[in-house]
């Protein structure tokens, strides 16, 4: 008969809410930690006007439909969250989450880090001790479960700040520096009371950035002009249909992955990827080509000197909301592109400008530290070590979900995909299977080398921004992986051709 285990599980968003499920479908125990008083993690504090900005049927959970009153294909934050609190009620999750309980800390008992650096495959002699905070009366408990599954989240709780020079960073500055993630935490009647009238400064080109850069210009006009700083322009996208294609069609399907090539791919694949890579080429090409048009960004000068194709492999892009570039071109949207930025007493000190840029608010939209968080839970300096690996390479998950020298735990939700959700889900199940013994881990020097593989594709193709760890453009060969691993049938389409352009999506995984 097999083992059933204690999991513990930090954090109830999306991730941690799949995680629970699939636990305990597998008759093992499951006690949720969440910090928050409720599930559904971002999706419970985001700017007004945010959207998925993922189609819905690819950010579904596969037994547990979109309910057919939401017709939108890109519903709103709070139709989200009502599908996330349904998903966890239809499961009765609920009865396993202690809310309000901060993980302060973890460690694996009874061995010591000096131990850990002679195992050559993972542990299972210890347990794991959670140390958990009541942020409500502030009380301490310990807990031990036989497996961790961290699902902290990749972007929330932890701010990236841009560091400054002494005396030129926020504190030099008159008026007020906020970041995305308290604007987004504010009510709808507060966000709009602090940009309303002010002369807003908003620092980053991606998706909180421009989301807010919006919100602002809808409320401020061109009185009030909202200034973007970016250091980078994005290929954000108007729409997923580049001169009509589906862009599913062009890179979340069989064919596409073929032209590239892939960590561990054999001699035929790879000559295939190389053979390909005009057609690579041409379809970023052909993406490129529709956003320059539809955006205008020639006149806007705004066209990046990178590929779409290094974006899409990175998860570097927005969905720009409607109307964004009719700011730009009416001046209720200032576009500044500067490499760096400082404070002074009035405002902002923008590279190669004399005077400083006048603002009362300055919003850092400047994305999160999710590494650090990951490594900050830790109490063994060495785990700690571990866990975010060195900044010239990738975060050292094997499979995206566990690392080689931190045994009895896995990270879900930490690898970025173009659809999170069909991301952390598929996970969750290959996790399950190997927590019920069906298949068995390979040597902690096999998961390193594997590790190196990706390495080396996220270097090659998302180029310097490989630690987002993004397998948004290679999801159907990681799946592939987590299929067969599982001895599931990594092909699930019917007949040859659907094999090929078919886009693979959450509901492909439906069944084993
Ligand atoms: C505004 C916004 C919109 C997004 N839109 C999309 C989209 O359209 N498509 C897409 O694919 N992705 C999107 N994403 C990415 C999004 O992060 C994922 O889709 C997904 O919701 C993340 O879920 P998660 O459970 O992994 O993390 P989170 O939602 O961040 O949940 C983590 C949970 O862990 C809890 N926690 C953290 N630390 C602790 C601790 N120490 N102790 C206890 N609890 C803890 C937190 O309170 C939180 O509830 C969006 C992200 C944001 C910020
Ligand atoms: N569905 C939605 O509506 C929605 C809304 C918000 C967020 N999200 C998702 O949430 C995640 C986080 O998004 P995000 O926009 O908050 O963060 P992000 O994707 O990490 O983007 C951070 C931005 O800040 C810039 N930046 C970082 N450090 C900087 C510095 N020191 N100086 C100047 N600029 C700096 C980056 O510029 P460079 O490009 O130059 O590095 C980038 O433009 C993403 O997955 C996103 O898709 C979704």
């Amino acid at each position: 008969m097999k083992e059933k285990k204690k999991v513990g599980i930090i954090g109830a968003g999306v991730s941690g809410l799949l995680a629970c499920k699939y636990v305990l479908s597998r008759g093992h125990d499951a006690i949720v930690f969440e910090s928050q008083s409720t599930v559904g993690g971002v999706w419970t504090k985001t700017v007004r006007t945010t959207k998925l900005q993922t189609f819905k049927s690819f950010y579904q959970f596969s037994d547990f439909p979109w309910p057919s009153s939401v017709t939108d294909d890109f519903p709103n934050a709070r139709q989200v969250l009502d599908y996330i609190q349904s998903y966890a009620c239809h499961f009765s999750l609920i009865q396993h989450i202690k809310f309000n309980s901060k993980v302060r800390s973890m460690d694996y008992e009874g061995s010591s880090d000096d131990e850990s650096q002679t195992w050559t495959v993972w542990s299972d002699e210890c347990k794991w001790k959670i140390v958990v905070e009541d942020t409500v009366n502030l009380s301490v408990e310990a807990y031990r479960v036989d497996f961790v599954i961290l699902c902290v989240g990749r972007f929330s709780g932890l701010p990236n700040i841009p560091e400054f020079p002494p005396n030129k960073g926020p504190d030099a500055f008159d008026g007020e520096v906020i970041h995305s993630m308290d604007y987004a935490a504010m009510d709808d009647e507060k966000a709009a009371r602090i940009v309303r009238g002010k002369k807003v400064t908003v620092v980053g080109f991606l998706k909180s950035a421009v989301d807010i850069a919006m919100e602002c210009s809808t409320a401020n006009g061109i009185e009030n002009p909202c200034t973007l700083i970016y250091r980078n322009p994005h290929w954000n996208l108007p729409d997923y249909f580049p001169w009509g294609v589906h862009l599913a069609l062009l890179y979340l399907n069989r064919f596409a992955e073929l032209c590239v090539h892939k960590p561990g791919e054999g001699l035929f694949l790879s000559f295939l990827a190389t053979a390909l890579s005009p057609v690579r080429w041409a379809v970023s090409k052909f993406i490129e080509s529709d956003i320059k048009h539809r955006h205008q960004l020639k006149k806007f000068g705004m066209v990046p000197a990178h590929s779409f194709l290094q974006d899409i492999n990175s998860c570097q892009l927005a969905l720009m909301p409607d109307g964004f570039y009719d700011g730009v071109e009416k001046g209720s949207i200032i576009l500044k592109k500067s490499s760096s930025f400082s404070f002074c007493k009035d405002g902002v000190l923008i590279a190669g400008e004399e005077r400083p840029l006048e603002t009362d608010l300055v919003i850092l939209a400047t994305g999160f530290k999710g590494d650090q968080k990951l490594k900050d839970i830790f109490a063994s300096p060495k785990f700690q070590e571990h866990i975010v690996g060195s900044s010239d390479r990738v975060v050292p998950l094997y499979r995206q979900c566990v690392h080689p020298r931190i045994p009895q735990l896995a990270v879900i939700g930490f690898a970025e995909s173009l659809s999170n959700l069909y991301t952390s889900e598929l996970m969750c199940r290959w996790l399950v299977e190997l927590l019920d013994g069906a298949f068995k881990l390979v040597s902690i020097r096999e998961m390193g080398e594997d590790i190196l593989r990706w390495d080396q594709f996220m270097k090659q193709y998302a180029r310097g921004s490989y630690r987002r760890s993004c397998i948004g453009a290679l999801h159907v060969w990681h799946n592939d992986q987590l299929c067969s691993d599982m001895g599931w049938n990594p092909r699930r389409k019917n007949g040859f051709l659907a094999e090929l352009f078919e886009p693979y999506g959450p509901m492909d995984y439906a069944s084993k």
